[in-house]
């Protein structure tokens, strides 16, 4: 694991982005894994910069998102399907038809979850995976307890997630109590994991994710388990990390990062 701390969120964000569009052009048929939240959102408003200004290019690449709500629609504007149509799909060239996330609508939700698995075989597997945190630690909505081996399966939603996400949907009792979500597992077998996260409310997990014991109750800590994996933070994300000397001096020394500083 890595850790690049970053001077503010927007520098964060485009760093994020810089390392996509760098995989992108490297292999125009990557298989990118997908997060959504508001972390994610300067993320992809960069990459759409990229696409208008430097014809970054998505027409070949698939794309896999993190998770989904159970039941609901995906014209609902709290669906995943429409934030990532909102926020990065209809503004990119990508092929609608190489984008997929779980059905929250599906009939039989465990045969949609083994369905999901399977697809993400076919396409060869995960090349780069982006991932935010929640404040109950979780990496797509893997709540606390989540096995570290689990697949993509529905989970109930915690209520530090629920409060997390209410505003979104105007209140927490307003909110789906389920969501499809790929598993700790299935995340760890992509080839590279990119978490970002940003803002003061997430210093306490950013610091146990990636200093503290690998742990069920926080999922994000499987990640130290992850061969290629690095944690962008911003300053304020980064306020209770206690190594952040030795971090830093990684990000100046290694040749790796030379392209990002
Ligand atoms: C969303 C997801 C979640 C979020 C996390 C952080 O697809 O998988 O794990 O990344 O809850 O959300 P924000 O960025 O809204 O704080």
């Amino acid at each position: 694991m890595e850790v690049i701390i970053q001077p503010n969120e927007p520098a964060a964000a485009a760093l994020v982005a810089n390392i996509v569009a760098h995989d992108l052009r490297a292999n125009p048929h990557l298989v990118l894994g997908l997060a959504t939240g508001r972390t994610m959102e300067q993320v992809y408003r960069k990459l759409v910069t990229l696409h208008k200004e430097q014809r970054l290019d998505f027409s070949l690449c698939s794309t896999f998102n993190l998770d989904e709500y159970v039941g609901l629609i995906p014209a609902d504007p709290n669906s995943y399907r429409h934030y990532m149509e909102h926020h990065l799909f209809r503004n990119v060239n990508v092929d609608t038809r190489n984008t997929h996330l779980p059905n929250g609508m599906a009939q039989d939700l465990d045969a949609e979850c083994a369905h999901y698995e399977k697809l993400i075989q076919r396409f060869g597997g995960i090349d780069l995976q982006l991932l935010g945190i929640g404040k109950a630690g979780h990496i797509g909505f893997n709540e606390p307890l989540s096995a570290l081996r689990s697949r993509t399966r529905v989970k109930a939603l915690t209520p530090t997630t629920l409060k997390q996400n209410a505003s979104f949907f105007g209140g927490e009792d307003k909110m789906p109590r389920r969501a499809i979500t790929m598993g700790v597992g299935t995340i760890l077998e992509s080839r590279r994991c990119i978490l970002l996260a940003t803002g003061e409310s997430k210093a306490e997990v950013v610091a146990k994710a990636v200093e503290g014991p690998i742990t069920n109750m926080i999922s994000a800590t499987a990640l130290q388990l992850h061969p290629h994996c690095s944690v962008v933070v911003d300053e304020a994300a980064a306020s209770q990390l206690k190594e952040r000397e030795y971090y830093e001096w990684i990000f100046a020394n290694e040749p790796e990062w030379e392209p990002y500083r």
